[in-house]
């Protein structure tokens, strides 16, 4: 069905505003008191001209106790004004707090729950933001909208009220320039929509462009890339500045547009009055109240104008939100076995897998056998598949075709937590918490006792280190664990493993070379990690393909070759000429 795209936005808009009430739907009776304050607030500013008007008709000569009680009453008015302000104010920001609470959750919930190809897939400045200015954006902005359209439509309500009271006649003038201000508002609340979008854009490339130097601030030094880094910057910078201009243009010009409205407005109708007083048969007061009243108009009208143009922001934001806890989760609803020990027999069955519709095959139709207890070794060029191929077991990656199997079970059978409680994953980027020692070795693990923490650091040659720093194991590594070496990281994740004893180990050498003293200690590490378990890892070292059962050579996603280091050698096949070109023998 053909869907103008007007009509779209505007249901997109809609569902997305129902959606931000149904969260607020939960604090229903703090937002009826709160808005209940609200009008008890707003209605004490027609009072106050009302109060003038006895005073105005009898030309200042009211009785003395009236005239004394005018200023105990707007004493009176304004304390009750600011009681019932202040107390809306903290509510709504009560209810918005908690909001802002519950959407943080939800983000994050999903964040963990992702599947792998959202995080390499994602733009990291836009999902930063998604939590700080977003998040942020919907609730402090909607809350800020919300109480000014119910106060000051009130407000406006009331006092357009008063103006019908004192003369319906008069009153009709300001009714005819009322739509001139909306199609103002709408024009200019269009633009401030497409530019707040641009200006969150920007603000995402800001997050991934700081976050970027940093982490290649080393980069950037060695190569001299401070010009180019620069002039990226610059480029964000001024189109940020130059975004946000025009958003303060925008909103700037509402403003002064709309109020010019209104003392045209104002205008006409002192004219009308002054050339026709007698046939309106106003009095002197009737007039003055009329006059303070309109003169009251503009500020909630502007204030309202406003609101609209916030609440594009809020729209905008909204929908990136709403994006993240939309998004679709790891898929964990086929599995019905929710506990296994696995004993470790792995069956790859014709599994095929490509990123796109349009990319090549990755994975193209891979089988193999590896019986529990048995390590194999993945080699093959860079880009070949070998990552790609482990990530499948863990469930990372879910093949396009073919089946996985675990001791003859189907891995999509089993819940995520069942399947990964029996893997060991050391990953290719030794990737550790900003956090102790201690936390890092048994993160995810209970009841591990210190001693078998300390164990493990002894097996992968750690512990006189670990003991040597000045808080032990419980040495904070620092971010990106800059506090250990490359060597050492890898060694720490070994222990981890060691710690975790799954039957599984699923390896992914990291490439960075070590001196030859760290590479004995993380090989020595590694034969006691892979000792008695099922093993699959992508080696890289000559080292390691040496200790293990059988060697797969992999290339364009195909198992090429398979057998042992010597079997494999004598066939003079791929992994011989790799041999001798990546060994150097
Ligand atoms: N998220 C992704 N989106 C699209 N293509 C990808 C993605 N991740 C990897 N690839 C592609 O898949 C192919 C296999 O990548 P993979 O990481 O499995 O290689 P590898 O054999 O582990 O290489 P290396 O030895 O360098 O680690 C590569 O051509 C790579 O470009
Ligand atoms: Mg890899």
């Amino acid at each position: 069905m053909f869907v103008h795209k007007k009509n779209k936005n505007y249901f997109h808009d809609k569902k997305l505003l129902l959606r931000i009430f149904g969260s607020v739907k939960t604090y229903w009776l703090i937002m009826c008191f709160a808005i209940a304050l609200m009008i008890c607030g707003a209605a004490t500013q027609p009072a106050l001209a009302l109060i003038m008007k006895p005073l105005l008709d009898n030309n200042f000569s009211s009785n003395y106790n009236y005239k004394l009680s005018i200023p105990l009453i707007l004493v009176m008015l304004a304390i009750i004004r600011s009681i019932c302000n202040f107390l809306s104010d903290y509510l709504f920001a009560l209810i918005s707090n908690n909001i802002l609470f519950n959407i943080r959750t939800d983000m994050y919930r999903k964040l963990l729950g992702s599947p792998d190809l959202y995080y390499l897939n994602i733009d990291t400045g836009k999902l930063l933001n998604k939590f700080t200015i977003d998040a942020n954006n919907i609730t402090n902005s909607f809350a800020d909208v919300i109480t000014t359209l119910i106060r000051e439509s009130i407000i406006a309500i009331a006092l357009l009220g008063v103006l019908f009271y004192i003369s319906w006649l008069l009153t009709l003038i300001v009714i005819i320039i009322l739509p001139f201000m909306f199609v103002i508002t709408r024009f200019f609340i269009k633009k401030i929509r497409a530019i707040s979008k641009d200006i969150l854009n920007m603000n995402s490339e800001l997050t991934r462009l700081v976050s970027s130097s940093i982490k290649g601030q080393r980069v950037i030094k060695l190569f001299n890339g401070y010009d180019i880094e620069k002039e990226r910057f610059d480029f964000v910078n001024k189109s940020l500045k130059h975004f946000s201009m025009k958003a303060a243009l925008a909103d700037s010009a509402l403003s002064p547009l709309v109020h010019f409205c209104i003392v045209l407005t104002l205008s006409i109708i002192i004219a009308v009055f002054l050339s026709k007083p007698s046939n309106m048969m106003l009095t002197i007061g009737d007039f003055g109240v009329f006059i303070a009243a309109l003169a009251q108009i503009p500020d909630p009208i502007r204030k309202l104008t406003n609101a609209f143009g916030k609440l594009q922001k809020v729209l905008v934001s909204a929908d990136s939100v709403f994006s993240l806890i939309d998004a679709e989760e790891e898929d964990d609803s086929d599995s019905i076995i929710m506990n296994y020990s696995a004993k470790g027999n792995i069956d790859f069955l014709n599994v095929k897998f490509k990123f796109s519709e349009n990319d090549n095959p990755i994975i193209d139709n891979i089988s193999f056998h590896i019986k529990a207890g048995e390590a194999v070794a993945l080699v093959g060029r860079s880009g070949s598949g070998k990552t790609t191929l482990i990530n499948m077991l863990s469930r990372f990656i879910i093949p396009d075709s073919g089946k996985i199997l675990l001791d003859g079970f189907d891995i999509n059978k089993m819940t995520l937590k069942a399947l990964r409680a029996n893997i060991s994953f050391v990953g290719q980027d030794l990737i550790l918490f900003n956090d102790t020692i201690i936390s890092n070795i048994c993160y995810g693990l209970y009841n591990i006792s210190i001693k078998g923490v300390e164990e493990a650091l002894k097996a992968v040659n750690l512990l006189d280190f670990v003991n040597s720093l000045p808080n032990g194991l419980y040495t904070k590594v620092g971010e990106d664990a800059v506090l250990l070496s490359s060597g050492q990281r890898q060694r720490l994740l070994i222990a981890r493993a060691l710690v975790k004893n799954s039957p599984i180990i699923v390896l992914d050498e990291a490439t960075s070379s070590l001196d030859n003293e760290s590479e004995r200690y993380v090989q020595d590490s590694l034969e006691k990690l892979i000792y008695g378990r099922t093993t699959l890892i992508v080696a890289h070292r000559l080292s390691t393909v040496r200790k293990v059962n059988r060697i797969f050579v992999v290339d364009s996603g195909k198992i090429v070759e398979s057998g042992s280091h010597n079997d494999l050698l004598s066939k003079k096949g791929l992994y011989s000429s790799f041999y001798n070109i990546q060994f150097g023998e």
